[in-house]
């Protein structure tokens, strides 16, 4: 495994690769990494010749400044799982070298951007959509895989990569929880013993909902949802919302779509952590 700091270097790499036929994946990150990019990695790696993982803590997807300052950095662990899974190379550009002046560019994907996460944290599907454009740019990959578990910024990708036409496939992974049902998220590592017992409580609802949704209406398991995170302690809801998978916009009846989703992001304590459910596909 090699890593590379610059996208001159890490070009220089691929080019011989490349040359040979490879098939080139990309699997974009912000490093802090667990079993759910190991995940991704994996399957990266067993479906293309050359696996190339970013390790870069966007600034411009953050919309609020300490978010940006405290979120994980674990760069001697990171190397290790990658090593372990597999990748070719590691790339870890320095912000200077992603964004050498200001990026100025607009990615608008209305109504899949607005809505949700797009809603909530201005700003944070354009940088998401600037990076991964530079990231597409500097890397070609043939294939480019990314969790299910940012429902909404898979289904954004998705779309800037048909607008933009760019020749590659998106490859959407389950989400990976914890044996109790926990989603994996870099933020977890934040969690203290209590809010992290406390944070059982989100998918443990998403689950229940699935449950009761099979005989109630989606106002009824809207309200299912927001009722049981109102009454668990140290949690507080965000958004809960009922969407067409391929629209994201809410639904008011299953019948509406073949594909409902369920998105949440809630509060635990200081850590904003988000996950989904698909009711129908
Ligand atoms: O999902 C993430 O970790 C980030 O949003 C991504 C896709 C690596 C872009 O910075």
């Amino acid at each position: 495994m090699k890593i590379v700091h610059t996208i001159k270097d890490l070009q220089a790499g691929l080019s011989v690769l490349k040359a040979q036929g490879k098939k080139v994946g990309l699997v974009p990150t912000m490093g802090a990494l667990h079993a759910g990019h190991a995940s991704l990695v994996k399957r990266c790696v067993a479906e293309n010749g050359v696996t190339v993982v970013s390790v870069f803590v966007n600034p411009t997807q953050f919309n609020d400044k300490s978010d940006l300052e405290k979120y994980p950095r674990t760069p001697e662990a990171d190397c290790r799982l990658l090593e372990a899974c597999g990748a070719t190379f590691v790339f870890v550009p320095s912000v200077a070298e992603m964004y050498p002046e200001p990026d100025m560019r607009q990615f608008s994907y209305a109504p899949l951007d607005t809505v949700m996460e797009g809603a909530f944290r201005p700003g944070h599907f354009n940088g998401v959509c600037q990076i991964v454009s530079k990231l597409f740019d500097a890397v070609t990959p043939d294939r480019a895989y990314f969790g299910e578990k940012d429902f909404q910024q898979l289904a954004i990708i998705r779309e800037m990569v048909r607008r933009m036409n760019y020749p590659l496939e998106i490859v959407g992974c389950p989400i990976v929880r914890e044996k109790d049902g926990l989603a994996l998220s870099s933020r977890n590592a934040r969690l203290s013993a209590a809010e992290r017992k406390n944070a059982l409580k989100i998918s443990q609802t998403l689950f229940e909902s699935r449950t009761f949704a099979a005989s109630h209406t989606v106002a009824e398991t809207q309200q299912f949802v927001e009722d049981a995170i109102a009454a668990a302690p140290g949690l507080r809801l965000e958004y809960f919302e009922l969407v067409d998978g391929n629209t994201l916009q809410k639904i008011a009846s299953w019948e509406d779509t073949a594909y409902a989703v369920g998105c949440i992001t809630v509060f635990c304590g200081e850590v904003r952590l988000i996950d989904n459910i698909k009711y129908k596909e």
